[in-house]
């Protein structure tokens, strides 16, 4: 089976570029389907990185190409070179707090972007399209329901109505077009790899560094926590078994305020609680993720693999050992980013 992933140099879309190479166990489909071809489109903004695809970049199955998904000759061109049984759209801006400071990037890449992929889908007739999305566009959810994937969307911040937006115009053509497409919303992720931007990459990174962790107003918002090879078997299970023009919610079915995140990264890594600093809050934060993900079980058969004990204690002693990863990603960029984001936060 061919594969067109973009976003292929990000955190999730790393993993899944490793998985589908790199652990044949992954693959629970027919021989037939395992992976012949990746090629990994991306645009290697700040958040895309190919030293995440250091363990499989000299497998002959593998393939680069460096371009933007809104860039329709490109995206044209590399769809008629690959012909790829499937899309998987990883490739977004994905961060909360960078749309709210500069939400235009957001919307180019996340909206008109996905719009270019699916048009030359379509003139390619690309067999399946998946559209990884997220748990954001339901927006906070109240207690003490679980949104299902008939849950009203109520997208709260520049990035989670951009993806509103792109899961809309994607499920459009299947209705419009008959076009082969499935959409995955999960919710956090967090393993290796991660961009220090996200809430837990980021306190690991700063705890290690002996750097004030900031907790954004009471810290009591909840978050379900998925793994993120939870995430890529669930993406293998929905291309494997799922159905065209349906929606599949991916949850961890493990939710937690983050300030009992933040103390348990604190305890793992041997740092005082002092380091916690109290921060002006995200202006549109979300009280309360919480997912159901029945459908996916049901339908598939994937479960989640990892519990957040261990899936933590991984990811804490991954940053551990790759102080080097951290200080270069960490570096440029990261450090204006991380100025503008925080500087005026201090209560
Ligand atoms: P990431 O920010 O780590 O990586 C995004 C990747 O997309 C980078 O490699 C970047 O270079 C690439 N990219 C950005 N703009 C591009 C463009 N115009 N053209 C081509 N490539 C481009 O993101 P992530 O956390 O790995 O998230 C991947 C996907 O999963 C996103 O669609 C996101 O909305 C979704 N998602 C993320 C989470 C999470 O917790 N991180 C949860 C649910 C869904
Ligand atoms: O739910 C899925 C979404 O999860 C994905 O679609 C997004 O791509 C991903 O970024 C993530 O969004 P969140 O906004 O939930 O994640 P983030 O890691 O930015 O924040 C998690 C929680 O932690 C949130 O309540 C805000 C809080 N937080 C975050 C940061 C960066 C802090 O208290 N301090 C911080 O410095």
């Amino acid at each position: 089976m061919k594969f067109l992933v973009t976003g292929g140099a990000g955190f999730i879309g790393s993993a899944f570029v490793r998985m589908l190479l790199d652990s044949p166990a992954a693959w629970s489909g027919p021989a037939a389907q395992r992976p012949t071809v990746v090629a990994n489109f991306d645009k290697l903004t700040y958040a895309g990185n190919l030293e995440n695809l250091a363990p499989v970049a000299e497998d002959a199955r593998y393939r680069f190409v460096h371009g933007d998904i809104c860039d329709a000759a490109l995206v044209n061109q590399t769809i008629a070179e690959t012909a790829p049984d499937v899309i998987v759209n990883f490739a977004a801006e994905s961060h909360v707090d960078r749309s709210i400071l500069s939400p235009a990037p957001v919307f180019e890449t996340n909206l008109r972007g996905t719009f270019t992929l699916l048009e030359a889908a379509r003139t390619h007739k690309t067999p399946r399209f998946l559209h990884v999305s997220t748990d954001e566009v339901y927006g906070s959810i109240p207690e003490p329901h679980d949104a299902d994937e008939n849950y009203p969307l109520r997208a709260s911040s520049p990035y989670s109505a951009s993806k509103a937006g792109s899961d809309l115009l994607a499920l459009s053509y299947f209705v419009t077009y008959g076009m082969p497409v499935t959409v995955t919303r999960a919710s956090n992720n967090y393993g290796p790899y991660q961009f220090p931007e996200k809430l837990i990459p980021l306190m690991i990174s700063n705890a290690i560094e002996d750097k004030a962790l900031p907790i954004y107003g009471d810290g009591m918002q909840v978050r379900d926590w998925l793994y993120v090879d939870d995430h890529c078997r669930a993406i293998l299970s929905v291309i494997e078994r799922g159905r065209a023009g349906e929606i599949y919610n991916i949850g961890g079915s493990r939710a937690l305020p983050n300030l009992e995140v933040v103390e348990r990264i604190l305890d793992a890594v041997g740092k005082p609680r002092s380091l916690m600093q109290t921060v002006k809050d995200r202006p549109g934060h979300d009280r309360r993720y919480a997912l159901s993900t029945e459908k996916l079980m049901r339908e598939t058969g994937w479960q989640a693999q990892m519990p957040f004990e261990a899936g933590l204690r991984a990811t804490i002693d991954w940053y551990r050992g790759n102080a080097a990863w951290i200080a270069r990603v960490k570096s440029g960029e990261y450090q204006n980013y991380y100025q503008r984001n925080y500087a005026n936060r201090a209560m």
